[in-house]
């Protein structure tokens, strides 16, 4: 059955007084999107359909770090296959982002050649870290196949040019906000945070000022 993704698109926000919260969360977040058991309940979900897709191959996850490693922990334990995990790093050139440029400041540790990869990322948003890291692995190692599964999906900000990337395993579809917690980071701030939260817009603003 073709499985079908949950559109988070119009959700109210989840109050993080209304749930045992840092006191950072409290001042930072506008609230909170997703929690963590949701979050974990969806995941259990795609490693089913993962599971049922590479039953007779063998598979490499392969994690984008920093973002994807908490996805790629829960996703990984609900695989029941003796799957491969490796990470690679990708970030853009500083001062080019715009080129799409990207570094790859990780090799993963697993020789990709002729592997079937399956690309862990945390969240997918104009389609430019996607598009590049796909063209630079399929150059540099050539793997038998690769797809892909996101957690969180912001549709709409989608460019034109990378539209026809194939997102085979998707969470979430979420709205354009900037979102934290659960892996995802502001300038390396709240990875840890359980859930998935809105970021307040005073605290991008604050540190446009720094
Ligand atoms: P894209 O290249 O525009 O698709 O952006 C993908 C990358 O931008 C992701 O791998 C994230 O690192 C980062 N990113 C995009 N949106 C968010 C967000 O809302 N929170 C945290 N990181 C984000
Ligand atoms: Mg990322």
């Amino acid at each position: 059955m073709k499985d079908i993704v949950i559109d988070l698109r119009n959700r109210e926000l989840i109050s993080t007084r209304s749930i045992s919260s840092p006191k950072y969360a409290k001042r930072d977040f506008k609230g909170i999107l997703v929690l963590n058991g949701e979050l974990v309940l969806r995941t259990a979900k795609l490693a089913e359909d993962i599971q049922k897709f590479y039953k007779d191959k063998k598979l490499v996850l392969l994690g984008v770090l920093d973002g994807s490693v908490h996805f790629i922990k829960d996703l990984s334990e609900g695989i029941a296959l003796p799957i491969q995990r490796t990470f690679i790093k990708v970030s853009s050139y500083r001062g080019t982002r715009k080129s799409g440029k990207l570094e790859f400041q990780l090799n993963p540790m697993i020789d990709l050649t002729g592997m079937n990869v399956l690309i862990v990322e945390d969240i997918i948003d104009t389609g430019k870290t996607m598009d590049a890291l796909i063209k630079e692995l399929n150059t540099r190692f050539k793997p038998r196949s690769i797809r892909t599964c996101v957690l969180l999906d912001k549709a709409e900000k989608r460019l034109d040019q990378f539209k026809h990337i194939k997102v085979d395993y998707t969470g979430f579809y979420i709205p354009d906000e900037f979102v934290v917690g659960y892996g995802l980071d502001y300038l390396d701030n709240y990875r840890g945070y359980r859930h998935l939260a809105i970021l307040k817009e005073k605290v991008f603003k604050e540190n446009d000022n720094q």
